[in-house]
């Protein structure tokens, strides 16, 4: 069963009814500004930091799930029926529904007794804002006198605090209500330097800014007595929950409209012209007015989204593709992209499945985030990179994950997780093909950010590599600390108490558990460190780390594989982990994909074999499986991950995230059928239509898919924030299609099924335009015949950028 359909020439996927499996939810903002928003309007915005600068209050695993958010009501002020245009909060019948989660935008439109509505929400380019832009329309035969009432709960900007802290809350809030605009100030007669205004274009027949007054008591926001009554108490809040709702009379003859817009915004005022006048307790507008009376303005607004588009234009430009799979197509030119965006923001911290205020940005999820994004805004990346570099440990370690706003380490769940340093190497790998920018490896980075332990970037990358050489265990393989790439697969753990945490507990000394998979990451890893070393000139560097990568493949060879696949890793008593001679857990994914991307296996036909035993012990027709047979009991010498029920997350639930690792290896052996059936199984788009069982959006990669051991097969879950999308993205352009960005130019090398005739690429790439077209009249897998680059013919397989900033046509023929 379908809930909407996908318009790809207007880039949006239109929900055509509110009541869908789950809340369905798009991002507003790709800088500073944040908002979700799902397809009943509810969701939050906050800036930067979800945790510590949340605008808006919204309450988890509620019930009905999604209850709170950007709300509007309209009345007939004649009859004194109500209703939200976005279905959510009264939830009244709707003759008509629409919901268009686009780029950055989403628009929802209703229709209610002849009364149409439509909401387009958006942050403009480079503004602290948001925007809601209502028209109005009356399909009636005669004039209408309704009201529109707006709703918003403030956060008190602590989103931990704000839902804890009570005692002290209830008597904090303070709010300002000036010239039609509720300026949100709690904390601002302190040490806060910030603020929230909520204005509306229209001249106001009332407000209210104390919640408990607009709802009235015992209601909810499906029956506010403000609404009900159909008149504003002008309530100005001083402790309680402060509030925002605007109340509009709109009188419209038949077939008029009406434009209304609300913004939502946050501002900041240096901290010694914070009042106005000086010595008193008032907010000081001056400096957020200009901003108030620009986007109140639609001609404005119509200017802010047209420019939204444009720049959505530019970024998706990069890589368009058209194959013969629109499932494919759609993901890699539009929504996986799109997807990307919002990691490389979000990392984990704010979605429907991560509350924002949890875990800042990951050390290993963030650099793996650029895999998908490095093309968009290289910029960004660049700057990105260097953030994550500065809070790396001088002993080559990383802390786990670091806060977004102070850019700072986490203490909390602090570092230990084995794998991590090498993900930064793969980050600038994927940096430097992306833009031949070689100086960033001589840009000064601290450790810790701790001023004065700046050393090269490339020096970070050499402790990277390092750290697991000054780590490994008795058979030669890596340490695997706390966790590798699985959180949970925690083997120094060994927790018998409840509540104690599976990434910080940690009774054994760790140094017997190995992980093979940080083996194989440690050679991939290796590989692309030599090849920079090279560049440098150091030679000797980059023979040193080839030296180590076959050493570390020859003892994944000894003690790393099974027979059949490669193992997962050793215990702490040094038995092994994913291998045919264990009860349960006998194949783990993690340690195929690594070890066949690392090249292990590749020459003597064991990738091939690895390859298979996936194919017979974990692919499902949802995907593949993390590990067979799931853990039917909790061990204490695994962890968390025998935590989960079978078949949920990393107990033998798809965990998409790792599926292109696959993808990849099948590609590298040349089995672009497998691939390309692997990539569908996973692709939101093509499990559209089994949307009452996948239940997240089919517009954006979930987290996970329950695997075969649990009772709801199919079923995704945690949608947005994860490494499925950079990957995938990753997998999709650079794997299958093949147009592969390398050290010194575009690989061109696709492995796609058999039956496709060809395809076509448009590549932005160092500033030059490559307009490719893939001919495969013989029906190969892979292998390339012949390159033809604006009419000559070319050796090898590489375009090299000329530098001139140029369009090229380039003709592939496989075969
Ligand atoms: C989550 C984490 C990621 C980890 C994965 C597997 O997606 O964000 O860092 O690798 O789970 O445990
Ligand atoms: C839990 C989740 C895992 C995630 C980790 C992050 O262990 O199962 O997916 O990576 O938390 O801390």
């Amino acid at each position: 069963m379908r809930y909407g359909y996908f318009d790809d020439p207007h880039r949006e996927y239109v929900i055509t009814q509110p009541n869908t499996p789950l809340p369905w939810i798009n991002y507003l903002g790709c800088e500073a500004y944040f908002g979700i928003i799902s397809n009943t309007a509810g969701g939050y915005s906050f800036y930067r930091d979800a945790r510590l600068r949340r605008l808006t209050r919204y309450r988890y695993n509620n019930a009905p799930f999604d209850f709170g958010g950007r709300y509007l009501y309209l009345r007939d002020n004649d009859t004194g029926q109500f209703w939200s245009p976005s279905w959510q909060p009264t939830r009244t019948r709707l003759d008509q529904y629409e919901c268009r989660h686009g780029m950055g935008y989403t628009i929802i439109g209703s229709a209610c007794r002849k009364i149409e509505a439509q909401t387009c929400y958006f942050v403009p380019l480079g503004e602290t804002l948001e925007i809601w832009k209502l028209s109005v329309t009356n399909r009636r035969h005669k004039a209408a006198r309704l009201s529109v009432f707006s709703s918003i709960e403030f956060c008190l900007w602590d989103a931990q605090d704000d839902s804890t802290n009570f005692q002290r809350n209830f008597s904090t809030g303070q709010v300002e209500m000036v010239d039609g605009v509720i300026y949100h100030k709690t904390e601002y007669r302190e040490r806060r330097d910030h603020f929230a205004y909520f204005a509306c274009s229209e001249k106001l027949a009332g407000f209210d800014t104390q919640r408990d007054t607009f709802l009235g008591a015992c209601r909810s926001w499906d029956n506010p007595a403000a609404v009900e009554r159909g008149k504003s108490f002008n309530s100005v809040a001083c402790g309680w929950a402060p509030h925002g709702s605007h109340h509009v009379k709109v009188n419209l003859k038949p077939g008029e409209t009406r434009e209304i817009i609300f913004l939502l915004g946050y501002h900041e005022n240096p901290a010694d012209q914070k009042f106005d006048p000086p010595d008193s307790q008032t907010i000081n507008k001056r400096t957020v007015k200009p901003v108030i009376a620009k986007y109140l303005d639609g001609r404005n607004v119509a200017a802010a989204l047209q420019a939204l588009r444009e720049n959505w234009d530019g970024l998706l430009g990069v890589y368009q593709v058209q194959s013969p799979d629109v499932h494919a197509n759609r993901m890699v030119n539009i929504w996986n992209a799109y997807q990307c965006m919002a990691t490389f923001n979000l990392s984990r911290s704010a979605s429907f499945y991560e509350s924002g205020i949890g875990r800042g940005l990951g050390f290993r999820d963030s650099n793996q985030d650029l895999l998908g994004f490095v093309q968009m805004v290289p910029a960004r990346a660049r700057e990105r990179i260097l953030d994550i570099a500065a809070t790396q440990l001088s002993t080559g370690g990383a802390f786990h994950q670091y806060q977004p706003l102070t850019k700072r380490g986490n203490n909390d769940i602090g570092s230990g997780f084995n794998d991590d340093p090498h993900w930064l190497v793969l980050g600038v790998a994927a940096y430097l093909k992306e833009t031949g920018d070689w100086g960033i490896l001589d840009e000064p980075v601290p450790f810790e950010n701790e001023p004065g332990s700046e050393k090269p970037l490339y020096e970070h990358l050499r402790r990277s590599f390092n750290y697991t050489l000054e780590r490994l265990g008795p058979h030669g393989l890596p340490l695997i600390g706390r966790a590798d790439w699985n959180d949970c697969l925690n083997l120094n753990c060994f927790s018998d108490t409840p509540g104690q945490s599976f990434q910080t507990t940690t009774n054994k000394d760790g140094k017997v558990a190995e992980s093979v998979f940080i083996a194989g990451l440690f050679v991939l890893a290796g590989k692309e460190l030599a090849a920079m070393a090279k560049n440098r000139g150091q030679h000797k560097e980059a023979e040193r780390c080839l030296a180590e990568a076959a050493k570390m493949e020859k003892v994944i060879y000894q003690h790393g594989w099974d027979g059949e696949w490669f193992v997962r890793a050793y215990d702490d008593f040094g038995k092994p982990i994913g291998s045919k001679v264990c009860q349960e857990g006998k194949i783990f994914i993690e340690s195929q994909g690594m070890c066949v991307m690392a090249g292990i296996g590749l020459k003597d036909g064991n990738a091939k074999r690895a390859l298979q035993s996936v194919h017979q012990h974990l692919a499902t027709k949802h995907g593949i499986v993390l590990q067979q047979p799931a853990f039917s009991r909790y061990y204490i010498e695994m962890g968390e991950i025998s935590s989960y029920p079978p078949g949920y997350k990393e107990n033998a639930g798809i965990f998409c995230h790792n599926n292109p690792w696959i993808i990849i290896a099948e590609t590298m052996v040349g089995n672009g059928d497998r691939a390309f059936d692997y990539y569908t199984r996973i692709n939101p788009s093509a499990r559209e239509k089994i949307g009452h069982l996948h239940r997240c959006e089919p517009y954006v990669f979930a987290q996970m898919i329950a695997g075969k051991d649990a009772p709801t097969h199919g079923e995704a879950k945690n949608s947005w924030l994860t490494g499925t999308a950079a990957w995938t993205y990753f997998t999709a352009t650079q794997w299958i299609f093949g147009i592969r960005t390398d050290y010194d130019g575009l690989l061109i090398d696709p492995c796609i099924p058999a039956k496709w005739r060809g395809f076509k690429v448009q590549r932005v790439f160092r500033g030059e335009t490559y307009d490719i077209a893939v001919r495969n009249p013989r029906g190969v897998m892979k292998g390339v015949r012949r390159i033809v680059v604006d009419g000559v013919e070319i050796p090898g397989q590489l375009l090299r950028p000329t530098g001139g900033g140029q369009k090229h046509s380039v003709l592939v023929e496989m075969g």
